[in-house]
């Protein structure tokens, strides 16, 4: 029966997360989330099932949120979860629980890996160094390997939060919003004149949002946004950009960009 472990990654840290536990547990089986989301039913047959995703406004990302009540969990026995984050609380964990509960199961593991930030928008973003990612790959490894032998093993662990690296502000009273405020959330992204037309925003889109007009891309309006950043961090001339808006002023413009080392543009587009 073996594993599967479903994946979804914008920038690369969970689909490093993803493929090296699958090389440390026995015919682990990697299934990109992107290349289901078109199929109303998606079945399971594998007896372990695993997800690794990002956490995003301290929640499951879209895309996922959409997969997940798709799945057809019922030859699932043993069912774990590894989110990584750059160490906010967030609801991932009951939002997962109580999906998985309509379907009459529910999570074994769960864990949290901290790991480099991919979000470019802040002042405070600062894009990690090599020294900072060798730091965070130490401490992804050992924690990788923990998750190993709890999912080989097949032992109950739900570590529901570890550490907090970054604190969302009065998140216990924003949470329950949450999910309405990420219906709302839309950025308005755009290419500056560094842009020479190389589509690989096109190329790594994840969502299909963009599409190359006149040799330049553009977002389009009716296509859902997935926030997952492939196309601002893997342009080569850091020519994607998100506008400010009256309320968020954003600093796109002015910070570096992020994505995994092990992990270039062609592993992001090959989800979908
Ligand atoms: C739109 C967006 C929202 C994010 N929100 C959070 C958050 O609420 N908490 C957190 O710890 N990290 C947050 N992050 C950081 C990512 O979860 C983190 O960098 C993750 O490892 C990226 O994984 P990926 O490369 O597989 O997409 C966010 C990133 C993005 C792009
Ligand atoms: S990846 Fe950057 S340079 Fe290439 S088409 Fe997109 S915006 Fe232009
Ligand atoms: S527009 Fe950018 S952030 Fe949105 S889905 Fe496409 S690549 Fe991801």
């Amino acid at each position: 029966m073996g594993t599967e472990i479903y994946y979804f990654s914008g920038s690369g840290n969970s689909l490093h997360v993803a493929r090296e536990l699958q090389k440390r547990i026995p015919k682990a089986k990697l299934i990109p989330i992107v290349s289901l989301l078109n199929n109303e039913n998606i079945k399971t047959s594998a007896d372990t099932v695993g997800f690794v995703f990002p956490i995003h406004l301290a929640m499951i990302p879209r895309p996922v949120m959409e997969f997940l009540p798709k799945l057809n969990l019922n030859s699932a026995e043993y069912i774990f979860a590894a989110v990584t984050r750059i160490g906010t609380r967030h609801r991932a964990f009951k939002d997962l629980e109580k999906i998985l509960k309509k379907k009459g199961k529910g999570l074994d593991a769960f864990f949290n890996l901290n790991m480099a930030s991919n979000d470019p928008k802040s002042k405070e973003f600062k894009a990690a160094t090599a020294d900072q990612i060798a730091e965070i790959e130490l401490e992804v490894q050992n924690k990788l390997d923990y998750i190993q032998d709890i999912v080989i093993n097949k032992k109950i662990v739900l570590q529901k939060d570890t550490k907090f690296t970054v604190a969302i502000p009065g998140f216990s009273v924003l949470s329950p919003f949450l999910p309405f405020f990420n219906k709302m959330f839309n950025y308005d992204f755009y290419a500056d004149s560094k842009c020479t037309g190389c589509r690989t925003c096109e190329k790594v889109c994840l969502s299909g949002k963009i599409k190359m007009i006149d040799a330049k891309p553009v977002w389009q309006k009716d296509v859902k946004c997935f926030f997952c950043y492939a196309c601002l961090n893997y342009c080569p001339e850091k020519a994607v950009q998100i506008k400010s808006s009256r309320f968020f002023k954003v600093y796109t413009e002015e910070n570096e960009r992020y994505s995994h080392p092990y992990a270039n543009a062609d592993d992001i587009a090959g989800q979908k």
